[in-house]
């Protein structure tokens, strides 16, 4: 099977009965999952036999051929779709542009690493066409659920991750960090516009985005272990959760990048302030030669940790790291002039040099964020990283 681009007769288009529009779509994020794609497609085709589905797998261009392995199956199968994303990384928006990509009336949201138990999406389904749900979700947590072989330490850090949620959306649900779930199309319509798109937990963005409450139904399953290959959820998972809920809280009117960005700057400060100590006092160098020293630390720990955190999803790397580290320092040494000028443009005002030391900073930090995001990020985050 497969050998070359032999065209094949696109069947859902052709037959009879199978040319019913998908009523289904099942989106499944990919990163590095090529040995688990075949196997997610065989049991989707047995437990939803009878049914009008198709799959969407949203690739974020895997180094492993996993796209070539979805659109070699996609040949043989018009049921199977990919949907190729370069120079992007994030599972939430992933599963938002799958979705977007459907125009099925019902939408489901499966891994593809066969630990969610794909037998419950007839069921699912059901629930939603009979109308008494808008949203149906694979709860771990409910009675009859479980979490398989997981560790203690992860059962109670996802645990801890639930209790957490409860501040940004109102439902009473067992296990709003479910990665498997199944919802009305209008749940996504109404809410597509507000959700943050960031980190891993789409559903729980879906919720807390939507205008009015879903009606959200939970069925217990077993959480299994990986067909193949290793889990992508990193300590890095954590920070997108704390970004996620950061950008809920407010409401999205201050950008999650920003506020991780302003984060990061304040944790510079205290950078400076040790590098300072150390040339300064400890090594009794001069003044100014500390204090430049302590801003070089700064910023290449700023640029660092921005890198690592508030664009981990187009991080830099290699040379495009050290070019990114130029314009950044660049920038936010325009920056330091526009604070220190707008400060002491305040001060010679009248202003409490309190209030004018801050609207400096505040004009800085504005500007750092714009122009890096602007110049250090943006403009070379074409290629993806792994
Ligand atoms: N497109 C894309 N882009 N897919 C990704 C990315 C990404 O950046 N990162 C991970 N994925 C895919 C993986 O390939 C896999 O199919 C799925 O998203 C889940 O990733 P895992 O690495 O297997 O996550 P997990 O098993 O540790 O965590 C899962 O379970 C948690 C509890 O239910 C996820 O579903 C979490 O969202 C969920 O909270
Ligand atoms: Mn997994």
């Amino acid at each position: 099977m497969g050998k070359g681009l032999e065209l094949v007769e696109p069947v859902a288009t052709m037959r009879g009965k199978e040319s019913r529009v998908a009523e289904l779509a099942v989106v499944v994020p990919t990163f590095n999952e090529r040995d688990n794609v075949p196997e997610v497609v065989n049991r989707l085709e047995n437990c939803l036999r009878g049914e009008a589905w198709e799959v969407i797998f949203v690739d974020d261009d895997s180094t492993d051929g996993t796209a070539a392995c979805i659109r070699e199956i996609a040949r043989q199968n018009p049921r199977v779709r990919c949907l190729q994303r370069i120079g992007r990384r994030g599972l939430s928006s992933a599963c938002i542009e799958g979705m977007l990509a459907s125009s099925s009336p019902y939408l489901a949201v499966m891994d593809g690493d066969c630990q969610h138990d794909e037998t419950m999406l007839p069921r699912m389904l059901g629930l939603l066409k009979g109308g008494d749900a808008d949203v149906v979700v694979g709860s771990r947590y409910t009675d009859g659920g479980g979490v398989g072989s997981w560790d203690m330490s992860r059962a109670r850090m996802s645990r801890l991750a639930t209790r957490v949620s409860r501040a940004v959306i109102k439902h009473d649900l067992s296990d709003p960090m479910s990665g498997f779930f199944a919802l009305r199309r209008e749940v996504l319509e109404l809410s597509v516009r507000n959700l943050s798109g960031i980190g891993f937990k789409i559903l729980l963005d879906v919720i807390a985005s939507s205008p009015t409450p879903p009606r959200v139904k939970e069925i217990p399953y077993e959480f299994r272990t990986r067909y193949a290959g290793e889990s992508k959820l990193d300590s890095q998972a954590m920070w997108g959760y704390l970004m996620l809920l950061a950008d809920k809280f407010t409401g999205g009117v201050v950008p999650a990048r920003f506020i991780a960005f302003a984060l990061v700057g304040g944790l510079g400060v205290f950078v400076h302030f040790a590098v300072l100590t150390a040339l300064f006092q400890a090594m009794s160098l001069s003044f100014v030669v500390g204090q430049a020293g302590a801003a070089a630390a700064a910023m290449v720990s700023n640029f660092t940790l921005n890198n690592a955190l508030t664009y981990r999803d187009m991080r830099l790397k290699g040379w495009r790291w050290l070019k990114g580290l130029a314009s950044f320092t660049l920038t936010c040494s325009l920056g330091a002039l526009a604070n220190v000028g707008v400060a002491s443009y305040l001060f010679k005002q009248h202003t409490l040099w309190e209030v004018s030391a801050l609207a400096g900073i505040a004009v800085g930090a504005v500007w750092n964020y714009g122009m890096t995001a602007t110049y250090t990020w943006k403009k070379y985050s074409r290629k993806s990283d792994s």
